[in-house]
């Protein structure tokens, strides 16, 4: 059996991921400061991916609990903004990059070591979430661009300290997807409906959460190798 930590795991995109690797037959701990459910094979750990001791205990759990972990999935992070760069206080940057890229960095920090040290370092897999903000640069999101920025070089960097290991990373850029972050996009930007952001994608519609996890899915795969060090656009066709 295959055995991921997935932060961000009560939220939209993280919840749909968390569903799709046990239908896969995956063991999964879960990492983020809400609750969500447990099973026989879902164990959840409240925690702030701003703290590595946190993400340590959960990997410390799988290890426990199911002996090996495979894949991690960091998606836990926060959307700030909606003022222009200049207008933007200094605590909305510092606080995007505590959990944003921070959170990210500790996540493969603590996991990669288990994955290196594991059974299977060929079929290991790290994903970072990024998104079309890490591509473009967003109006009123400029804390936000620098983080998912930050997010690819990030896996981009780790992908080449990963060299020949078998442990492979990858980020996956998810387009306007209908979770709570969505709906706090719409906010900032004072939009009454998040289905407005339809419009920013070729397909015309906003993505579902478990259309997003269904590429996480498959970059947690060890098909997913030939992945690594790259950027998956899981965005409908993003258009500024
Ligand atoms: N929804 C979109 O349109 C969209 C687009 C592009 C990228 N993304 C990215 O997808 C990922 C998932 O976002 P989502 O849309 O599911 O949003 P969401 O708000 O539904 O989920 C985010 C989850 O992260 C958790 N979280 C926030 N800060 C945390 C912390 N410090 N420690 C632990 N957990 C924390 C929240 O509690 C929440 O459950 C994020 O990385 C986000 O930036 C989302």
């Amino acid at each position: 059996m295959r055995v991921a930590l997935v932060t961000g795991a009560a939220g939209g995109i993280g919840s749909a991921t968390v569903r799709r690797l046990v239908e896969q037959g995956y063991a999964v701990v879960g990492v983020d400061l809400e609750e969500a459910p447990e099973t026989d094979t879902v164990a959840h750990v409240v925690g702030d991916v701003r703290d590595r001791t946190v993400l340590k205990g959960a990997v410390d759990f799988a290890l426990a609990r199911w002996g090996r972990l495979d894949v991690a999935v960091a998606a836990a992070a926060v959307i700030r903004g909606g003022q222009p760069l200049w207008e933007t206080p200094e605590s909305e940057l510092d606080e995007l990059w505590d959990v944003d890229v921070r959170g990210v960095w500790n996540t493969a920090a603590v996991a990669v070591p288990a994955m290196l040290a594991g059974p299977e370092p060929r079929g290991c897999r790290f994903v970072a979430v990024a998104s079309a903000a890490a591509t473009y640069g967003l109006f009123h999101l400029a804390g936000y661009n620098a983080a998912k920025h930050a997010v690819v070089g990030l896996v981009k960097g780790l992908a080449a300290d990963l060299v020949a290991t078998g442990v492979t990373a990858v980020a996956v850029s998810p387009g306007s997807t209908n979770t709570a972050m969505l709906d706090a996009t719409a906010d900032l930007y004072g939009i009454a409906d998040p289905v407005a952001f339809a419009d920013n994608q070729l397909l015309r519609r906003v993505l579902d959460p478990d259309e997003v996890a269904a590429t996480i899915a498959f970059c947690c795969s060890v098909d997913g190798a030939a992945l690594n060090g790259g950027v998956v656009h899981a965005d409908g066709g993003f258009r500024p």
